[in-house]
């Protein structure tokens, strides 16, 4: 397959990238670079696959307007996986209205272009922040209806929106899949598991927003991968997925698992809970694992160490 991936410089695009290469696609990514975190680290991803001779990159913003027509022009697309967008729940406060351009507006344009070029297969990164508040339970596409807290979840519900609406009114084919914490080498130095362990390896206090009884179902990345290349070969209309680990973990719980992967006691600080951060996440998967096949392979501890691995080399 040859694949348009928008935001393919970042975290979770880059490992997709390598699991797209493995399996003998094609793909042009369409990234900007931006200072959300350090470009360059986004630059070291890109020339992790300069060998393959199969990834094209196309450096620009998702939003200008002739960027995504001349692309669509050039090359023939089997389908498009847009994971470009600004993320983080707590950042989204100081810059609601730059969240909306791109995570919104850049959907929409995206959308438009492929209606007007004919490619109509779209795997949309959307997000477990748009069920808002919920108890310590499951989270269901079908059983729980969207509640966003935060101006970040609520440009995702946005999103899949647009998304259910190209596809009813015309014709698209387009998975959403709602990623839950997505942790793992080259993870975004915003995450609470990149902090921690970075601060927990090199002996600096960390900081616990609220008292540690926050929960999330954090997802290791090569599973995340996985779900998005199992949603590029099941098409049915507008589906919505959860993709995440499936089990569900407290942050005081994912701090003592670092102290015994590092060896390190946390020096704890806390601070109040953040706006935007809903208390729990915990994936329901019965819809991916029937639909899709989606298996999540790896646990939290053997992510962990693997990431402890990786940090370790980083800090050389
Ligand atoms: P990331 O910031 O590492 O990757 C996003 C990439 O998009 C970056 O390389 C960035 O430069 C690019 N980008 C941003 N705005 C752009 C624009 N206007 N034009 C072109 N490129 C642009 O983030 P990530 O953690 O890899 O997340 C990827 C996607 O998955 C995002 O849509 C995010 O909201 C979603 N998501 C992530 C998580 C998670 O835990 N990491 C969870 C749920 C959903
Ligand atoms: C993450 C991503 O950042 C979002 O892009 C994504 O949409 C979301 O997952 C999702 O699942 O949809 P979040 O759950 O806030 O958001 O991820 P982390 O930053 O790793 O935070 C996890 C928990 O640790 C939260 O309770 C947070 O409050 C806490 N945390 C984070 C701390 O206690 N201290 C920190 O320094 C950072």
């Amino acid at each position: 397959m040859t694949i348009l991936l928008t935001g393919g410089a970042g975290f979770i695009g880059t490992h997709l990238t390598e699991r797209l290469l493995a399996q003998g696609d094609t793909v042009h990514i369409i990234d900007n670079f931006n200072d959300l975190y350090d470009p360059a680290l986004k630059r070291q991803n890109i020339s992790r696959h300069a060998d393959s001779g199969r990834v094209h990159v196309h450096e620009g913003d998702l939003c200008d307007p002739l960027l995504l027509h001349r692309l669509f022009q050039q090359y023939t697309f089997d389908a498009v996986v847009h994971l470009a967008a600004l993320p983080g729940v707590r950042s989204s406060f100081g810059q609601p209205n730059e969240y909306y351009r791109v995570n919104v507006l850049g959907t929409q344009h995206l959308l438009d272009m492929m209606r007007a070029h004919n490619v109509r297969r779209l795997v949309f990164s959307s997000s477990s922040s748009v069920y808002g508040e919920t108890e310590r339970q499951r989270n269901s596409e079908l059983r729980n209806q969207p509640a966003p807290i935060s101006p970040y979840a609520q440009t995702k519900q946005a999103a899949e929106q647009l998304c259910q609406q190209y596809a009813e009114e015309h014709g698209f084919a387009i998975n959403c899949l709602r990623f839950f914490t997505v942790f793992g080498p080259l993870q975004r130095p915003d995450m609470a598991i990149y902090q921690f362990l970075r601060r927990i390896l090199t002996h600096q206090p960390i900081t616990i927003y609220g008292d540690g009884n926050a929960s999330r179902d954090f997802t290791y990345v090569t599973d995340v991968a996985a779900g998005i290349t199992k949603a590029l070969q099941h098409w049915d209309g507008f589906q919505l997925y959860n993709i995440g680990s499936g089990t569900n973990t407290t942050v005081a719980q994912l701090v003592q698992l670092m102290e015994e992967a590092t060896g390190n006691k946390a020096q704890l600080t806390f601070n109040t809970r953040q706006p935007g951060d809903v208390s729990h996440t915990w994936a329901d998967l019965s819809k991916a694992s029937q639909r899709l096949t989606y298996a999540p392979e790896v646990s939290l501890a053997e992510g962990v160490s693997h990431m402890v691995t990786w940090m370790q080399m980083m800090l050389l």
